[in-house]
């Protein structure tokens, strides 16, 4: 992917559904009785790789008017798998169809791409081992491929796991398995995650929020929330609305902020659990204006946003902010790059294992636009250039779909024509990036349909 300098973007786009949303979605209603409709559904490879795993285990689902139908089988009706599912490059697949196959006691073996065969998975399987499920790893340092045995078990006592890392995507696999349970599951995590589990699982009838607060023993971090899951007989089909996902809407968001005169992003989740990027864009001084505010059938609030540019400054990312800010981070170290001051992200080693290292590859995309970083275990600081001006560059993508639009929206400001190899990448999340772009003007060659 080429891409020019830009002198000035503007328009008023959507972006696909969001993906954490979708993967639920397709889940959830696959296990529903009745018809469900999905309105908005994302599109991208990992949203495709999630419903080809639900349909090879017994799930029904079409297409019509834009719109997925899905004949759920209910809690009962998943059927084994009689081959490996491949998760291709999602991490969301992976996590939480392990819950879903160990509660619902059904065999199969998951495996995925070169990068998500990297990454760990003992978090979700350790945690349903000892909620009783037969759940083994085989990839060297507990990777993919992930096998879970089937066989129904009695799961009659109450059970709550508390889990060392603040992922969305372990404690959705812990709760998808108490779907199946005969008694409560709870789930305590070090910080709060997105919560898209707990809203889309009450709009399908299901008794599952946050309750009490927990104090970790030995952590100054004080309490955080339990999130309980009541076990129901059944989930009823119905209409859901997936929003536009907000860590796509991030790099248009950014990219109105860097270069644009009047750009707006339509139909944008602004779930608090996930939306620490617009606070934080905020509080390093762009102006993004909330209007239409509404809440979605399915749970999930949206507004239209409004983005005007203006000068940055530095800020700090750390703490219980990281989670909710998790996939924007590198797109908002960009938005660091032309800011004065200091910018430092810290608390967020949690990066090094996403479809990339992504603190050693946001950290290369910075040097590569002539920004003197320094990288920690944690995190990476840096001071900005306190200008939207960068040097032109060339990076490769490492496979990742968020380093690419994060170069992809860093080259707009660039002092020449970027290149970024590896930009098909994009497809795994925003198969029409490169085209929204050029809607708002901006000049971009290949990739994008
Ligand atoms: C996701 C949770 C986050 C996020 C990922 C999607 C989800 O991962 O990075 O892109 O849909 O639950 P972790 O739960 O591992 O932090």
């Amino acid at each position: 992917m080429q891409i020019e300098p830009a002198k000035s973007l503007s328009g008023s786009v959507t972006v696909p559904g969001d993906k954490s949303v979708t993967h639920r979605a397709l889940m959830v209603a696959a296990l529903a009785e009745g018809r469900s409709t999905i309105v908005g559904a994302g599109d991208g490879e990992d949203n495709i790789s999630t419903r080809a795993a639900m349909t090879a285990l017994g799930a029904r689902f079409a297409d019509e008017d834009g719109d997925i139908i899905v004949d759920g089988v209910g809690l009962r009706g998943l059927r084994d798998a009689s081959a490996p599912i491949d998760c291709g490059n999602s991490g969301t697949t992976a996590r939480l169809l392990a819950g879903v196959l160990a509660g619902a006691g059904v065999t199969a073996t998951l495996t995925g791409d070169a990068s998500l065969s990297v990454r760990p998975m003992r978090r979700v399987a350790d945690p349903l081992t000892d909620l009783g499920y037969t759940v083994t790893v085989t990839g060297e340092r507990g990777t993919l491929p992930l096998t879970v045995t089937g066989g129904r078990r009695s799961n009659t006592e109450p059970v709550r796991a508390v889990l060392n890392v603040a992922s969305a995507q372990v404690k959705s696999c812990i709760l998808l398995s108490g779907l199946f349970r005969g008694a409560d599951t709870e789930v305590v995590e070090p910080a709060v995650s997105r919560d898209h589990t707990e809203r889309l699982l009450r709009a399908f009838g299901v008794r599952c929020a946050s309750t009490e607060h927990y104090t970790r023993p030995a952590e100054a971090h004080g309490t955080v929330p339990v999130v309980r899951l009541v076990p129901p007989a059944s989930l009823r089909g119905r209409r859901i609305e997936v929003p536009g996902d907000l860590s796509s809407a991030a790099f248009l968001i950014a990219a109105g902020i860097l270069r644009g005169e009047s750009v707006a992003v339509n139909n944008v989740g602004t779930n608090p659990t996930r939306a620490a990027f617009l606070d934080l864009v905020q509080e390093m001084g762009a102006d993004v204006t909330r209007r239409n505010r509404r809440v979605l059938e399915g749970g999930e609030p949206v507004a239209d946003l409004e983005v005007s540019a203006g000068p940055l400054r530095g800020v700090t990312i750390e703490g219980a902010a990281v989670p909710i800010a998790i996939d924007e981070i590198p797109i908002l170290c960009v938005l660091g790059a032309a800011s004065s001051g200091r910018f430092v992200v810290r608390d967020a080693a949690e990066l090094r294992v996403k479809e990339s290292d992504r603190i050693e590859h946001t950290a290369g995309l910075l040097r590569a636009m002539g920004v003197d970083v320094e990288e920690t275990p944690d995190g990476l600081q840096f001071e900005g250039l306190g200008a939207a001006s960068f040097k032109a560059f060339e990076v490769d993508a490492a496979h990742d779909h968020r380093i690419a639009m994060s170069a992809a929206v860093a080259a707009l400001c660039a002092d020449g024509v970027c290149s970024i190899t590896g930009a098909e990448a994009i497809d795994i999340s925003y198969p029409s990036f490169a085209d929204t772009l050029r809607s708002l003007g901006a000049v971009v060659d290949g990739v994008g349909r």
